[in-house]
């Protein structure tokens, strides 16, 4: 593991962590300075391609945004996760893992689940893959509609039991995503890796938000989505002062042609 590994553990119980996503250069390079992971999630199968189901997204896609990304990113942590199926047995899950790792020059990989994936997790770290785990929510199975986790005492219980096994199997941070606040309090103080987490309370020891969600380009309704900025409306404007200048023959003046 590298320095920005260290630095990112180092972090618990000291200063949050700070994880957004990106799918392309652009913006991994505006964020890069502010953040300390930044993750190529699989929403951008919603975000970008309007995909129902984060299940559509190909491996090709997400090293292809991936590659992207990692023109942008310089002192943050690259994670990347493995869409729906690239990891279902420990074999396909370590060439699916060493493509990504190779062909986007990531710094981790991100799968999601518990017990169910545990076998794959640990076979992953076991060949030096760095792995972070995702729980609660767990966008690749949703089935119905999408609900907070730990309510019930038996959600509860497995939530802290999975978060427990991922942490011993060697990931190196978890994703804990709608996780009931008392619920994200209590794996938070008993992991020693730390929990970044969306839509699960400040109790976290980091946060991540999806970034089109964050910056107002999403029409997101989601609960946990705060919108930060209001960037269509800035998008919306320069193409309006765009049009103006064009139509009225004030652009490209003598400055902008050859
Ligand atoms: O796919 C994704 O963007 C994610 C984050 C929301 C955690 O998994």
């Amino acid at each position: 593991m590298n320095n920005k590994f260290t630095k990112i553990l180092k972090k618990k119980n000291r200063s949050k962590i700070i994880c957004l996503t990106a799918y392309s250069k652009n913006i991994a390079e505006t964020i890069d300075p502010h953040t300390d992971i930044i993750l190529v999630g699989d929403s951008l199968g919603s975000t970008i391609y309007n995909y129902s189901t984060t299940r559509k997204v190909t491996l090709d896609q997400m090293v292809e945004h991936s590659k992207s990304v990692r023109l942008g990113v310089k002192k943050s942590l690259m994670v990347v996760d493995m869409p729906y199926r690239t990891y279902r047995n420990k074999k396909i899950a370590l060439k699916n893992a060493r493509r990504i790792m190779k062909e986007t020059k990531c710094d981790a990989v991100k799968i999601e689940g518990g017990s169910s994936i545990i076998k794959i997790a640990e076979h992953l770290v076991k060949n030096k893959v760095p792995l972070m785990g995702h729980l609660g929510i767990l966008p690749q199975s949703i089935k119905g509609k999408f609900k907070f986790k730990g309510k019930k005492i038996k959600e509860r219980n497995k939530i802290f039991n999975d978060a427990k096994l991922l942490q011993d199997k060697g990931a190196f941070s978890i994703v804990l995503e709608c996780v009931e606040t008392t619920l994200a309090k209590q794996i938070t103080k008993s992991l020693k890796i730390p929990t970044i987490g969306i839509g699960s309370s400040v109790n976290c020891d980091g946060q991540v938000l999806v970034i089109d969600d964050l910056i107002g380009l999403n029409e997101s309704k989601i609960k946990f989505v705060k919108k930060f900025g209001l960037i269509k409306n800035n998008i919306s404007q320069a193409v309006k002062k765009f049009k103006k200048d064009v139509l009225n023959k004030k652009y490209p003046t003598k400055k902008y042609s050859y």
